[in-house]
């Protein structure tokens, strides 16, 4: 709720409540309409020049306080500060904000934590392969806690952005391409950052980012134009940030991308009538970096002042690194163009999530009421999270598990056996890779002495054009029982900025396979990478493909782990794997067309009659090179075990709109060993009045089935479950037939079928 600050001032007076809000220590202060009436009275004591500084985000010096920025932060010009971690330091920034400046108003100490802070999880693409959402908000909350020890109290994550094309190198900081999967681990991670309550010591403040639509970005490279359409805008790419909201994200970030011809920061659909008028979200929005100065380069304002007069007549909260609030929102308040209602209500925004924070009460950080960085369960934590989120893509002839007792000897080979900066991934600004235990690290601590390991690095890194390490590692493949080549991306080839056109694997890699599938040994490749790679040429090369993604700190434990055999694989895939990179962007959750193509339709274009007559072949929608499937699909994922679906039911198979329809199936494990296995629900839509996806993940659940165990599934289907943004962009359920598949991928077969009936008087 809003209440005008003169309002809330009076409710506050009249309570005989009062005191200054920059000194109340009770907590009860927190509550609802107090922290109204807190806010308002705070606004109303501020001048110009300390609303736009609340406005403000600026960089920090690292390391020390410039006098400069002394002054700022003692005049109350600076509301926010990023990228400082030095506690002393940071104590040192509140102690300024709180004592020096008039008010007294702590600040936001922001940092991009993004996988793990010094101890690093998985990248989030593949966090988001373990289908776990409660290891994710462990995972965070481990984060959150190392990063809350250096008094950093806001970070720039989770980013939810839909990912549907592998060229992107921000795929590697999302939960992939699926809207739903995104939505649950989004939220996981918000509530994983900011605790039940988070005012509570080690709680930080979250920031879903970057609204809207940045993952469209054309052909993949990063900062490009994106073009979504409404309907598509709410049905994909928006679900996400609200379900983050609903989880109480405190903050959100705009994307640099402009929508539809306006840029993020400046746009008023989303930013005013999604955000604030459809969601009522109350937390704050910040700028990405400069992107409020950057609607200028865009080409969408003239110069800095229109960007801030756009910006700010769209509501964005608070400026990042650039200060063209700071130079140019007071002329804009003077000649009348911003009104002094709209700065208040956007400084309301941030102070409210500031004493929400419980900053006021104590802004300042003891390390030591925090546990040590990487202890023991935070480390549990992190190898978790590497061990559930490896997918095992190949495994011809269970080359995988390898038997310790019939090993006598393994050649491990590559760039990425003994890394222990690359497995760590992009965004790792704070992780120590002097924490990271290496695959080759692990493999040998497990193998002990009695197997000779011996490795050869083979290339400098993943993009190394020579072959001159070729020779001593065919040597050693020859020399060994088997072959365990770590390949992939390093880090720097994903993340911001990182997009690739070609994302097969870089360098002379597939090469040193086929050199290595030579030495006639068995060949288990352990792929490290940011994003799904074009795989389809090494696979001859290789007898088992493990997909590791960047698996952080533990990475080398839960590699060696899945390897032996300790655990099975359980990984599933959060973005589609493409045979051929010019798919891109595909995605599992696609459009029907009115042509969709099956194998009948599909010749190669290489089996094409030598002279064609004028005319088309197949009349479906597919690629003459590629065809119209995916190297792997969405939820793929393989196991040492395997396991049977069966008996899919939906009940009532018939329901009136409005009841729920429970759907459930028999999972067997028909393997010979104990795995867990990501049970997925989806859900089509036959018909609607805008046309709905082939398949939607609507539920999925993780079990651990011992050797023959069975056990049903069930999951529960409510009216919001089943409904989409229709043609008139409001959401809708719609009588009529569904179908529902469970099994262990997008490409499950087990079906059944329910319909949904308009209430008898035709009302829906
Ligand atoms: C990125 C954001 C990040 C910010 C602060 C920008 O370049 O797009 O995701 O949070 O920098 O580091």
């Amino acid at each position: 709720m809003r209440i005008p600050t003169a309002a809330a001032a009076f409710l506050l007076i009249f309570a005989g409540a009062w005191q200054f809000p920059e000194v109340s220590a009770d907590s009860s202060l927190r509550d609802g309409d107090r922290i109204e009436a807190r806010v308002a009275a705070l606004v109303e004591r501020m001048t110009v020049e300390e609303k736009i500084g609340q406005m403000s985000q600026v960089q920090a010096a690292v390391g020390h306080i410039p006098d400069e920025l002394r002054a700022a932060v003692a005049a109350g010009r600076v509301g926010s500060i990023l990228n400082e971690v030095d506690v002393e330091v940071v104590n040192e920034l509140q102690r300024i904000a709180v004592e020096d400046s008039r008010l007294g108003i702590p600040l936001m100490m922001g940092r991009d934590v993004i996988h793990g802070f010094r101890t690093i999880t998985p990248i989030p693409l593949g966090q988001a392969a373990t289908f776990n959402p409660d290891l994710v908000r462990q995972g965070a909350r481990m984060a959150a806690l190392e990063a809350a020890s250096t008094g950093v109290n806001w970070t720039f994550a989770p980013m939810i952005d839909i990912s549907r094309d592998a060229r992107w190198g921000r795929i590697a900081e999302s939960f992939g391409e699926d809207p739903y999967l995104t939505g649950v681990l989004g939220a996981a991670m918000v509530r994983g950052f900011q605790g039940d309550d988070f005012s509570q010591t080690g709680n930080i403040a979250a920031c879903a980012k970057h609204f809207a639509g940045y993952g469209a970005s054309e052909s993949g490279r990063d900062y490009n134009t994106t073009n979504i359409p409404e309907n598509e805008l709410r049905n994909v790419y928006l679900p996400p940030f609200k379900a983050a909201i609903d989880a109480g994200v405190a903050t959100l970030m705009t994307s640099f991308s402009d929508l539809d011809g306006v840029p993020a920061s400046g746009n008023r659909f989303l930013l005013k009538q999604v955000l604030r008028d459809e969601w009522q979200f109350d937390g704050f929005v910040v700028s990405d970096w400069a992107s409020i100065e950057q609607m200028s380069i865009h080409g969408f304002t003239a110069n800095d002042r229109e960007a801030a007069f756009e910006a700010a007549s769209a509501g964005l909260n608070m400026e990042m690194a650039t200060s063209t609030y700071r130079e140019n929102l007071p002329g804009l308040l003077e000649s009348g163009r911003i009104d002094m209602e709209q700065i208040d209500a956007m400084v309301a925004d941030i102070l409210r999530v500031k004493i929400r924070l419980g900053l006021f009460e104590d802004p300042y950080t003891d390390p030591a009421e925090f546990p040590a960085i990487a202890n023991e369960d935070h480390l549990a934590t992190a190898e978790q999270l590497a061990l559930q989120s490896l997918v095992l893509l190949e495994n011809r002839g269970g080359a995988l598990p390898l038997a310790r007792d019939e090993i006598g000897s393994l050649a491990v080979i590559g760039p990425l056996a003994d890394d222990p900066y690359e497995q760590l991934g992009t965004w790792i600004f704070d992780g120590d890779p002097s924490l990271s235990q290496t695959p080759l690290q692990a493999i040998r601590e497990f193998l002990g002495d009695g197997v000779k390991v011996t490795h050869v690095r083979a290339m400098e890194t993943s993009r190394s054009r020579t072959t001159d390490g070729f020779e001593e590692a065919v040597k050693a493949a020859k020399e060994s029982d088997v072959v365990v080549a770590f390949l992939g991306e390093e880090s720097i080839l994903s993340g911001e900025t990182h997009s690739r056109a070609d994302i097969g694997l870089p360098g002379n890699q597939a090469e040193l396979l086929a050199a290595l599938r030579g030495a006639g040994k068995p060949v288990i490749a352990v792929f490290q990478a940011g994003r799904p790679l074009t795989l389809a040429n090494i696979l001859d090369n290789v007898d088992a493909l493990l997909f590791a993604w960047h698996p952080g700190t533990m990475g080398g434990p839960a590699i060696a782990d899945v390897l032996f055999g300790v655990e099975s694989p359980s990984g599933k895939l959060p973005a589609t794997f493409p045979l051929m990179v010019g798919q891109e962007p595909i995605y599992y959750n696609q459009k029907n067309t009115g042509r969709p193509a099956t194998p009948e339709d599909f010749t190669h274009m290489d089996d094409l009659p030598a002279r064609m007559p004028q005319s088309s072949w197949g009349f479906a929608s597919f690629h003459l090179d590629a065809g119209f499937k995916p190297l792997y699909e969405f939820g793929y994922g393989l196991s040492y075990a395997s396991f049977a679906y069966s008996d899919i039911e939906a009940s009532p198979s018939e329901a009136a709109l409005g009841e729920t329809v429970t759907v459930k199936a028999l999972i067997h494990n028909t393997g010979a060993v104990e795995a867990e296995e990501v049970v997925q629900l989806y859900v089509r839509d036959l018909v609607g009045n805008v046309t709905r996806p082939v398949r939607e993940l609507k539920g999925f659940q993780r079990v651990r089935l011992k050797p023959g165990e069975r056990r049903e599934v069930a999951f529960t289907l409510g009216p919001d479950d089943l409904s989409f943004y229709g043609r008139d962009m409001k959401p809708v359920t719609e009588a009529g037939e569904f179908h529902a598949w469970i099994g262990g991928s997008s490409a499950a077969e087990l079906r059944a079928v329910f319909t949904l009936t308009a209430a008898p008087d035709g009302s829906e």
